[in-house]
């Protein structure tokens, strides 16, 4: 069994690094292809070194473009590189165009394909991300659903449920293994002069809430609001997409805002862990913030990842400043920190290798 490994932007290399970490132990063959979707070194290279992953046997340098651009270069880029490793399967993980690209070119050649993360849906078709599940969904193999609602959501859509494995998420795997060691090493609190539990967290880059000025000044404005009844730190690790919004609708933050670059893994585990409230977009970011057990905001309207709200770890408010206010008002007087974890148990790597070789580690 050889596998062959995508990634391509910050969260598919987090998310990914458990099951990389899982072939190398058991002697899998295995390659990884990266986009490079993300390239700039704080999305791409910080990641490899702080999850101590190896370097890409091929970079497929793709870098940003539009969507059609950017993953027909993939496509094009990706193919000779499967006919010539001949993998038995491909491994995507989430809702990237990289994703979409990597389980599109395998498919065509007739090559397995297994989808991470399978079964996501926000049910919201503007959100590019939503095109690239259900496709990838549809063309793969192996379907890896989080949990029970994705599990239901692919057999609804017809997928055969002998391709369906409920595993996990693999940010569990991430998230537990890297806790300890970004305890240990992290010193981004006394960097940034921050009192744990006295900041929130915040973070942004859905093209719904940062393409379009109207919507970025919704969440400016939020953000105000926020501020205006809690009065504490507000940390920012800005996304690149959203600082080059900012900059091209010429809008000047606030100086309360404590505006950072965006900051390594390990580094972010430490904000997260010590926030006291987090703000934020992010699929990732909406399971750790509940694995860690953190109360989070939503700025979204829907979400595919519903478990959070589920078990009372968050809520969804948008960009409306009223909602967020209120939510954060009943989180901050109940203090609540603890609820059931719907996102994995931290060897969901373990079960994914398990099935694709026919293995049983236990
Ligand atoms: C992409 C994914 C999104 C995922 C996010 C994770 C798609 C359609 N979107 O969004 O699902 O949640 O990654 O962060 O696949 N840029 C840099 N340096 C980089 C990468 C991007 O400066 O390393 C800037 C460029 O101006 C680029 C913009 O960010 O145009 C957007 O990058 P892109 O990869 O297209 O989308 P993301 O918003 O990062
Ligand atoms: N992350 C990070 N540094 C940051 C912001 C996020 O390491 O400054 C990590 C975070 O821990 C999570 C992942 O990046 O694992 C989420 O990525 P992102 O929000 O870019 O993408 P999404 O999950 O929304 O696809």
């Amino acid at each position: 069994m050889k596998i062959g490994i995508v990634v391509g932007t910050r969260p598919e290399i987090i998310k990914m690094a458990p099951v990389i970490r899982e072939c190398k132990n058991r002697g899998i063959p295995y390659f990884i292809i990266h986009s490079n979707q993300h390239y700039s070194e704080e999305m791409d290279s910080i990641f490899f070194k702080d999850l101590e992953l190896p370097n890409p046997q091929y970079n497929l340098c793709v870098g940003s473009g539009l969507h059609g651009n950017q993953t027909g270069n993939m496509l094009i880029k990706m193919e000779p590189i499967l006919i010539e490793e001949k993998p038995d399967v491909v491994l995507v993980q989430g809702d990237t165009n990289t994703v979409l690209a990597g389980a599109l070119a395998a498919s065509k050649l007739g090559i397995k394909v297994g989808h991470i993360e399978a079964g996501l849906r926000s049910y919201d078709r503007t959100m590019p991300e939503e095109t690239n599940r259900i496709m990838t969904d549809h063309i793969s193999d192996y379907l890896f659903a989080v949990g029970p609602n994705q599990n239901a959501i692919l057999l609804k859509e017809g997928i055969d449920p002998n391709k369906i494995h409920t595993v996990g998420n693999t940010v569990s795997d991430s998230l537990f293994q890297h806790l300890g060691i970004s305890a240990a090493k992290s010193t981004i609190l006394n960097t940034l002069e921050l009192t744990a539990g006295d900041y929130f967290l915040v973070t942004a880059h859905r093209a719904s809430n940062v393409d379009i000025a109207s919507n970025l000044m919704e969440l400016l404005h939020l953000l105000d609001e926020m501020h205006s009844n809690y009065t504490g730190t507000i940390v920012w690790p800005i996304h690149p997409r959203t600082q080059s919004k900012l900059k091209e609708f010429n809008i000047e933050l606030p100086s309360y805002l404590k505006l950072i670059p965006p900051v390594g893994y390990l580094d972010f585990i430490q904000l997260q862990k010590f926030a006291k409230l987090i703000l934020t977009d992010s699929g990732g970011i909406q399971e750790e913030a509940c694995l860690l057990g953190v109360p989070s905001l939503t700025l979204r309207e829907n979400t595919e990842r519903p478990e959070a709200v589920e078990v009372g770890a968050s809520e969804l408010v948008g960009r409306n400043a009223a909602k967020a206010v209120k939510a954060a008002k009943e989180w901050l007087s109940a203090g609540k920190t603890s609820w059931e974890n719907p996102f994995g148990d931290g060897h969901v790597a373990e079960h994914i290798v398990d099935i694709l070789t026919g293995t049983n580690s236990k």
